[in-house]
């Protein structure tokens, strides 16, 4: 059997909506009654609100320097102004003495991102007072956060972004939220094209969750490389009509989801306790729905290993941008790679899956 890193979709949805789309005249896509822009993906949310807010101005934009490098990518390309990074303390939260605030020249916008991990929020309260008193504007990554679909979602800054393919099964989706008027300004950019290749890839997984596990686990973990991401301009699309219909029915799943991500992770917190390992973040009651788990390990690619090969899509953190590898500025941010574990605790699993992970992380 295999724990997957994802949820799998419904099939017999994605199957009903395919057909009505290829066989039946085409349906309009459904209306929505959150606040909100609906995207393809979170990055082009991101690059979006942060050209609005600085249009026409000297720009820059600070990143924690613990951010994976294909959101990076698309500021390196369509961003007109400096890029810059800050260092994250052991926590995650951000290194406030690391935002060297003297490169920046007068007179520039500046914005400061602010990424909740794993859907735990970080730093509200002193990114507030930071970035009033030095003028800044935020931007909140909520990207491993699950929004919330009725009343308002609170935005400390001027928007928050979430990527909604990351808790839902989802060929794309993400949404943005804008201080100002909930970022309703415009419909969504509907992309009309059926994502096939997305289709192909949950239907092969569906077929391999019971193919032996060694098969799955002998891929090689690829390393990070200073080359950076691939270079591609999908994300450029918009949110797929698949995703519209799909997202439409997983809402009413929300409550549910949320409940199984928030046991599934106390099931593994509770597990790790007992073996006197600390969680990076403590779920304890707290009211959030987690993303993932974090586990920090200086065995960080022998876990990875091990897990795969009995078949749980145990990951690693994705490549850190090519500035941060590239410097010796970042020495948390690049310490917190290299000891990352992420554990899957989604919607799909539940005790059974959960008490495999436990037994399988018993050999550290
Ligand atoms: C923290 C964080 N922010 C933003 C993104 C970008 O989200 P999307 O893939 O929806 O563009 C990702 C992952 O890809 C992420 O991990």
């Amino acid at each position: 059997m295999r724990i997957y890193a994802e949820p799998l979709p419904n099939f017999n949805d994605i199957f009903k909506e395919l057909s009505l789309q290829l066989f039946h005249q085409k349906e309009k896509a459904p209306e929505f009654s959150f606040r909100g822009t609906l995207y393809g993906y979170a990055r082009k949310a991101m690059l979006d609100v942060a050209n609005n807010i600085s249009a026409g101005k000297d720009r820059e934009i600070w990143f924690p320097a613990y951010i994976c490098d294909e959101l990076i990518e698309i500021f390196r390309r369509h961003w007109g102004g400096a890029l810059r990074f800050y260092d994250i303390k052991d926590d995650l939260t951000p290194n406030w003495d690391s935002i060297d605030l003297k490169v920046s020249t007068k007179d520039v916008m500046s914005i400061f991102v602010l990424v909740h991990y794993f859907g735990f929020p970080n730093s509200v309260k002193e990114a507030k007072e930071f970035c009033k008193l030095n003028k800044m504007h935020i931007i909140e990554d909520g990207a491993h956060v699950m929004p919330s679909f009725e009343g308002e979602l609170k935005v400390i800054g001027d928007a928050v972004v979430f990527s909604l393919r990351k808790i839902f099964p989802l060929p794309n989706g993400a949404l943005l939220i804008t201080a100002v008027n909930g970022g309703k300004n415009k419909g969504p950019k509907v992309e009309k094209k059926i994502p096939w290749e997305w289709i192909i890839r949950v239907v092969a997984k569906r077929i391999f969750k019971w193919v032996p596990t060694t098969f799955y686990g002998l891929r090689p973990l690829k390393k990070e490389s200073l080359s950076g991401y691939r270079k591609s301009e999908i994300y450029e699309r918009g949110i797929s009509w698949l995703s519209l219909k799909l997202l439409k029915k997983l809402m009413q799943e929300s409550g549910k989801i949320f409940q199984i991500r928030q046991n599934n992770y106390r099931i593994l917190q509770s597990f790790l306790a007992k073996q006197g390992i600390e969680p990076v973040f403590n779920l304890e009651e707290k009211k959030i729905c987690p993303y993932a788990f974090p586990l920090r390990s200086t065995k960080r690619d022998k876990i990875i290993e091990i897990l795969r090969r009995q078949g749980i899509g145990a990951q690693f953190w994705p490549t850190l941008p090519v500035e941060v590898l590239g410097s010796n500025s970042y020495p948390t941010a690049r310490k917190i790679q290299s000891e990352l574990v992420i554990l899957p605790i989604h919607q799909d699993l539940d005790f059974k899956e959960m008490s495999l992970i436990t037994k399988a992380l018993r050999r550290f």
